[in-house]
């Protein structure tokens, strides 16, 4: 709720809890009877750790606080949280400028602690082990179950030993390719326990996709489940698995140990494939382990996760994560975007194999002793009402979702919603790509009754948490805006030379200055991470993203300016489907681009050229979506294959997906300056195959 604030003679708001530091003895402040300067001079972070952002003036105070003295901000809010040694006095450290040297972030400095006590152990110790953790919704209607906190602490304390027995050690990788079950957020935090590295794979992922990343980061153990149920259909999880590791195996990597879940719901054990010596069952190994388990104390440094997401060229990367900093951003951002409150019951949609899932589910909503929703469906199963009876059976007050979700939902038309009983909600979210001002009104009106904020939150994989964000109630927002930035974050709009803008701009969206959960680098690959992310514009963090800000500073994420394009809020390279395409042994040449879809926010749109003599028929089409299904994974299979005699390229052969992008829009009447091209016939020859 909405605290009236005060405001003193001097000048000063005077918002309930918020420590102003005065100075000088001499100006008079009446209502506190402290004298006052003329504006306060430092404001104290750790008045966010009892209370919410009032308003604006509050949110500038603190801001410049974050930023001009982010080592002194950060530290005063890190003391929330155990750490099992403090930090040094000048504990954070960096050099983001490639001019100076290599990249570096470090925060907390001499610091150690362990995620996963501070998720679990520091609750149960205050008193709250039996406070509701988990409630899990299964994608079938009527299975549920839900956890405390103690149960919780007690089920990743055994996983944390098998994981030990196994020969896990502090610093080595563990892939984890599981459904939403609360194993998979449990799997995460038992891996942070030890100190080991999770890398999560989202398991709409081929077994291709996974093996790729399972070499990448050398992952002697495997943490999956039989099978998952998506929908109507079940989906034999352990089958893609196994060609998984069998992929690595060809490639030179053992898999030593797979855990197996027995979801016998989708797919029980007897008809599960089962390597013995290799594989055991989960249920079975990890009841035996005891329930107790020492936390490896890790430097805040410590790797955390690796989590892949795709660039514009080459494979994907593999961002990685620190401990403590990501701890205390991912915690703080939850909780003041969120405006989480003892009581609340938050929702967010995410799988754990994306990032969201990651930080505002696995950790944000534990650091904060939340009472969390896990759904293991999808919104429309069995009916497009499934989410708000999910809201209504157990009062969810934070509900966050992505755009496409949105999108999707409203298609079936309101009464969906109006059916079910979603007044227990306060707040509602938005993430994974930029919301239509329709979808936004329509998240407002019909789910929301116009009482709820909407936060739309701009960030990345790579940012570990929120960037640019509403804070509930303290500023009005905007349809489609994702409005201010968060404490500590430092955005700034360049245009192509690289140069600030001032005030009102439009151009490239960049990060002048490291927040506590800035990737640390690109898994064995610094050099990709430097030339990445801070090579394009030297002395700051390069985000992909174009951006403008408004008259009131307000920043509007206009998408994508790399090749990377976002599908259902799941962030796919061009270059990764084209590879797929070219896999295919009648594709001689593939572009793809993005294009509007209604529903998805973006579509696949790709071009393709046969090897001479080759017949371009339906079946064909079909193979090819094929082949980037079992390569990526269903989820990045194109929309539209357009039969391509020849793409347009300029004369040094570099094709040109400007005018693919606006043939496959059908706005060829705008194509710009074609003078490049090497075969300005080519335009016409695609415009006319469109469709066909
Ligand atoms: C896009 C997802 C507009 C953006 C958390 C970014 C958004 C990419 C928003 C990162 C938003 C994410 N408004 N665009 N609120 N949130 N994006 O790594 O293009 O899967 O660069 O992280 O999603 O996708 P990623």
């Amino acid at each position: 709720p909405q605290q009236q604030q005060r405001r003193g003679v001097c000048g000063n708001a005077h918002a309930p809890r918020l420590s102003l530091r005065h100075a000088p003895r001499s100006s008079r402040c009446a209502p506190c009877r402290v004298a006052a300067p003329e504006a306060p001079t430092t404001v104290s972070a750790s008045t966010l750790n009892t209370s919410f952002v009032q308003d604006k003036q509050q949110y500038e105070a603190l801001y410049k606080r974050s930023i001009e003295d982010p080592a002194g901000f950060w530290a005063e809010i890190a003391e929330q949280f155990h750490w099992e040694t403090k930090w040094e006095r000048d504990h954070m450290r960096y050099n983001f400028d490639v001019r100076a040297g290599p990249i570096s972030v470090e925060w907390f400095r001499g610091a150690t602690t362990n995620i996963a006590y501070n998720c679990l152990d520091r609750h149960v110790l205050a008193g709250r082990g039996d406070q509701t953790c988990f409630i899990w919704e299964g994608n079938d209607v009527g299975r549920e179950k839900s956890m405390t906190y103690a149960e919780a602490l007690d089920e990743v304390c055994k996983l944390a030993n098998w994981l030990r027995a196994a020969g896990v050690k502090k610093g080595d990788a563990v892939a984890v390719y599981m459904p939403m079950l609360l194993e998979l957020p449990l799997a995460m935090l038992a891996c942070a326990r030890i100190g080991a590295v999770h890398s999560v794979v989202f398991g709409g992922f081929s077994a291709e996709s996974l093996a790729q990343r399972m070499e990448d980061c050398k992952a002697k153990v495997l943490l999956t489940a039989s099978g998952v149920m998506r929908g109507p259909k079940s989906i034999d999880l352990k089958k893609i698995a196994d060609k998984a590791c069998k992929l690595s195996a060809e490639a030179g990597h053992t898999v030593e140990h797979v855990l197996v879940y027995e979801n016998d719901n989708a797919v029980p054990a007897a008809d599960c494939p089962f390597t013995p010596g290799r594989d055991r069952w989960w249920q079975s190994e990890v009841a035996a382990q005891p329930t107790t388990c020492a936390p490896e104390w890790v430097e805040a440094e410590h790797p955390l996760f690796l989590l892949y997401t795709s660039g514009s060229t080459g494979k994907p990367k593999g961002v990685l994560h620190s401990t403590g900093g990501y701890m205390v951003y991912a915690a703080t951002t939850m909780r003041h975007v969120f405006g989480l409150q003892q009581g609340d019951v938050y929702w967010c949609t995410a799988d754990c194999g994306w990032i969201t899932g990651h930080s505002y589910l696995a950790y944000g909503p534990l650091l904060n002793g939340t009472t969390q929703i896990v759904f293991e469906g999808v919104p429309t199963h069995p009916t497009p009402a499934r989410c708000w009876e999910v809201v209504a059976a157990h009062g969810v007050t934070q509900f966050y979702t992505a755009p496409t979700a949105i999108r999707s939902l409203m298609s079936f038309g309101d009464q969906w919603v109006s059916q079910c009983d979603t007044s227990s909600l306060k707040l509602l979210g938005s993430v994974g790509e930029p919301i239509n001002p329709e979808a936004w009104r329509w998240y407002h009106e019909v789910v929301g009754k116009g009482k709820c904020p909407i936060v739309d939150t701009w960030w990345q994989t790579e940012t570990g948490g929120h960037m640019i964000t509403p804070l509930p109630g303290a500023w009005p927002e905007k349809p489609g805006s994702a409005t201010l930035p968060f404490f500590g974050v430092r955005p700034v709009v360049l245009d192509e030379k690289g140069n600030e803008l001032q005030g009102e701009a439009e151009g490239i969206l960049a990060i002048s200055q490291p927040w506590p959960s800035t990737l640390r680098t690109v898994y064995g690959d610094h050099e990709r991470y430097q030339s990445n992310y801070f090579g394009p514009f030297p002395g700051y963090y390069f985000t992909g993203d174009g951006c403008r800000r408004d008259a009131d500073g307000y920043y509007w994420i206009t998408g994508r300016v790399d090749d990377v394009i976002n599908v259902s809020g799941h962030r796919i390279g061009t270059a990764e489907v084209e590879s797929a395409l070219v896999a295919h042994p009648a594709c001689a040449e593939a572009a793809v681009v993005g294009y509007d879809h209604p529903i998805k926010g973006q579509g696949i749109y790709a071009y393709v050229t046969l090897m001479a003599g080759v017949e371009a028929t339906k079946e064909l089409k079909k193979e090819l979506v094929g082949s980037v299904r079992s390569i990526i994974g269903a989820f990045a299979a194109p929309d539209v294959i357009h039969w391509a005699p020849g793409l347009p390229k300029t004369r040094s052969g570099k094709i040109m997906r400007r005018v693919l992008r606006k043939i496959a829009s059908k706005e060829e009447d705008q194509l710009g300056d074609t003078s490049t091209l090497a075969d300005p016939g080519v335009v016409a020859t695609l415009v006319e195959l469109r469709g066909k």
